[in-house]
């Protein structure tokens, strides 16, 4: 799995009066992708925003763009959304028939392809597909909303498609979203994701978007050295002497055998 924890703030939150500037924060702040929602009261009770938007982001980052399609027929928009220079498609699992003739297509067409499944949906679903993916997109909220709380008993999901990937498809990115903030972040980085959509923790009005990337990157790096100051604390409480003094004790005693 890559160490490295990449970015992709949702535009879903942000200001639209002032998207051009808030992107171009971002990026400035080592964003790693725009992650674009879109919706068409469909798929999910909502709608959102679709190819002009893309199209001017286009104008003002160089950041990649990935299409979140929460759309009942996302074949009928890919071209245009390729038109508008989109780098990735992300495309449900649920409700598509031939999916596999999806991914194709988005491939055929030079992006990245990249395939979602809902809450309720499990991690076996993507067996037969995750070959062919440059990205897995576990959703860790219901579809539709910014803002919502994150489900916690999708992490389990997410260490299962982990484990998949590394099996299956290794270098193929796993991506969560919904929900995730510096106390959500993580945990998902824990069960094996590296690539978190964050929406309303980055975009509100509460400080700077830098100051919020900072935040959550803040607390999947303290998370690191936890874990090291655990593993320290636990080598130093633990009865069970290290390897080497284990290795040290078994000559001694075999040489104490021989006389
Ligand atoms: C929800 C969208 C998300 C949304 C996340 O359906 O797919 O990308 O913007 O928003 P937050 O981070 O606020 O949960
Ligand atoms: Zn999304």
């Amino acid at each position: 799995m890559s160490n490295v924890i990449k970015l992709a703030p949702s535009i879903l939150s942000a200001d639209f009066a002032h998207l051009g500037k808030q992107v171009g924060e971002a990026e400035q702040a080592g964003a790693d992708r725009i992650h674009v929602d879109v919706m068409d009261g469909h798929f999910v009770p909502n709608i959102s925003m679709g190819v002009p938007i893309v199209a001017s982001l286009r104008r003002v980052t160089r950041l990649p763009l990935e299409i979140h399609m929460m759309i009942s027929d996302p074949d009928f928009f890919l071209d245009e959304f390729t038109e508008a220079r989109s780098d990735s498609f992300l495309v449900h699992w649920e409700g598509n028939n031939n999916l596999h003739r999806t991914v194709q297509r988005i491939k055929s067409l030079g992006k990245r392809v990249g395939v979602g499944i809902n809450p309720a949906t499990p991690a076996v679903v993507l067996e037969e597909i995750v070959q062919d993916v440059d990205q897995v997109l576990v959703m860790t909220v219901n579809p539709g909303f910014g803002q919502q709380h994150f489900i916690h008993s999708t992490l389990p999901k997410v260490r299962r498609v982990r484990q998949m990937i590394d099996e299956l498809r290794p270098g193929c990115d796993l991506e969560v979203d919904g929900g995730i903030d510096a106390t959500t972040a993580p945990l998902v980085v824990d069960v094996g994701a590296n690539v978190l959509v964050a929406g309303s923790a980055i975009f509100s009005a509460k400080e700077s978007i830098a100051a919020a990337m900072e935040r959550i990157r803040g607390a999947v790096e303290s998370r690191n050295t936890h874990h090291e100051g655990r593993e320290e604390h636990e080598e130093k409480t633990s009865f069970r002497p290290k390897r080497g003094k284990r290795i040290g004790i078994f000559l001694r005693v075999l040489r104490a055998l021989r006389g």
